[in-house]
């Protein structure tokens, strides 16, 4: 397992040269922030539980240099569009600048709340670069790791202390509050807090880790069905509310406060389908815990065990899989060298994750692709992920001896 692995490294260069060109000189310093697969825990995070993220050798990066006039100036290499605001005069708008503009209102809110009135004048502003490599809407966190991303330039040019936490929190709320995105917290964590080499587990209440090491001899395979479905919409919402609907019937604060003897001593006093909602939560907690004591003393076979009932009870009790996932997740357990996979973030299309035995995984990935071709007619991408390290920042010195 590599265990110094920088994000998207290969964008350094053409995102060096991509500032050189735009704004005519270097820029003063180089941010990243990776994307995530999840490895177990799905659906769990808005229900203050517990989930196992890994972050990804895939991220965004912002090549910037301060500015003093309290404007933002973003160029956009992947949606080739500039955006400009001032951080005076914020607007929602609409795309890919929303995530940027929001950690700064965020952020600003934050720096304003915390200061004695009329001392601090929020964040400053930047004019930078953003492209990445994580996939866009696949459920591999292309958004969180915008936020995080543009929450370390804005870190950087206003001198504010890094504390992967506090901006966790404070890019989930430029997200549920100006994106409008309800999510829960673990994407934000994981982008702000991983660790290479280790998953992350987290409690998403009290929001207390441990970085748990990946199991020696056994790879990440990120399967990307080719199908997308837009995560700002009704269903992620619908399952929420009847989440919050099932722990109102237990008298609970969150599904997290109910496990298992309380759940079956009551469940048949519920409607079917809060009661299949409300299961996969609670079991699904249950399978966390198991699935980081399998990963401690290295018992791979149990650990597989749990991604592949955490996927069953996805499809058939959370109902969020699709029939190109079940179809995915099918063929990568049929497959030479895995030990169990599932479908991953929040569902309905994106991509599924398999542990796969390192010596067996080149073979796994072309079966696999073949395999999903031949049945479903997409043509899927496999990428075989190491677990990166969580929101980082390069001084351009520190990076030009890097390379
Ligand atoms: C999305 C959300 C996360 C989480 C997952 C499902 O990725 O952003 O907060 O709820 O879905 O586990």
């Amino acid at each position: 397992m590599k265990t110094d692995i920088i994000p998207g490294m290969d964008l350094q260069p053409t995102i060096t040269q991509a500032f050189r060109s735009r704004f005519g000189g270097p820029p003063a310093s180089i941010v990243s922030a990776p994307g995530r697969v999840n490895i177990i825990g799905e659906h769990t995070d808005y229900n203050d539980g517990l989930v196992l993220p890994m972050a990804i050798d895939r991220a965004v990066w912002i090549a910037l240099r301060p500015r003093r006039d309290r404007q933002v100036i973003v160029h956009s290499l992947d949606f080739e569009e500039t955006a400009k605001f001032s951080l005076d005069n914020l607007h929602k708008g609409k795309g890919w600048p929303e995530y940027i503009k929001g950690v700064a209102w965020a952020m600003q809110v934050e720096r304003l709340k915390d200061s004695p009135r009329g001392s601090a004048r929020g964040v400053e502003g930047w004019e930078g670069v953003v492209t990445g490599d994580v996939p866009k809407g696949a459920g591999l966190s292309s958004s969180a790791a915008l936020e995080l991303a543009a929450a370390r330039a804005f870190a950087t040019v206003s001198d504010l202390e890094w504390e992967p936490v506090k901006i966790a929190r404070l890019c989930l709320k430029a997200e549920n509050e100006w994106v409008g995105l309800n999510c829960g917290i673990m994407d934000q964590m994981i982008s702000a807090a991983a660790q290479a080499g280790h998953a992350l587990f987290l409690d998403c209440r009290s929001l207390n880790f441990e970085q748990i090491p990946l199991p020696g001899g056994l790879s990440v395979a990120v399967l990307d069905t080719a199908t997308r479905r837009g995560l700002v919409d009704s269903d992620y919402n619908e399952r929420r509310d009847q989440c919050e609907a099932a722990a109102r019937f237990f008298g609970v604060r969150a599904l997290r406060d109910v496990d298992m003897q309380a759940f079956e001593a009551r469940a048949s006093q519920l409607d079917p389908l809060t009661r299949r909602r409300a299961r996969h939560v609670i079991y699904e907690n249950e399978r966390v815990s198991q699935a980081v004591a399998a990963m401690r003393r290295g018992d791979v076979k149990t650990l597989g065990g749990l991604l592949d009932a955490s996927h069953a009870s996805l499809r058939d009790d959370f109902e969020v899989s699709s029939p190109a996932l079940d179809s995915m997740v099918e063929i990568a357990r049929q497959a030479v060298g895995c030990v169990g996979a599932r479908m991953t973030g929040a569902g309905f299309g994106g991509c599924a994750v398999a542990l796969v035995r390192a010596e067996r995984v080149q073979e796994f990935s072309i079966h696999v692709a073949q395999e999903y071709t031949r049945q479903i007619g997409l043509t899927p991408n496999v990428y075989i992920c190491q677990a990166a390290a969580g929101a980082s920042l390069f001084l351009l010195d520190a990076l030009e001896r890097l390379c």
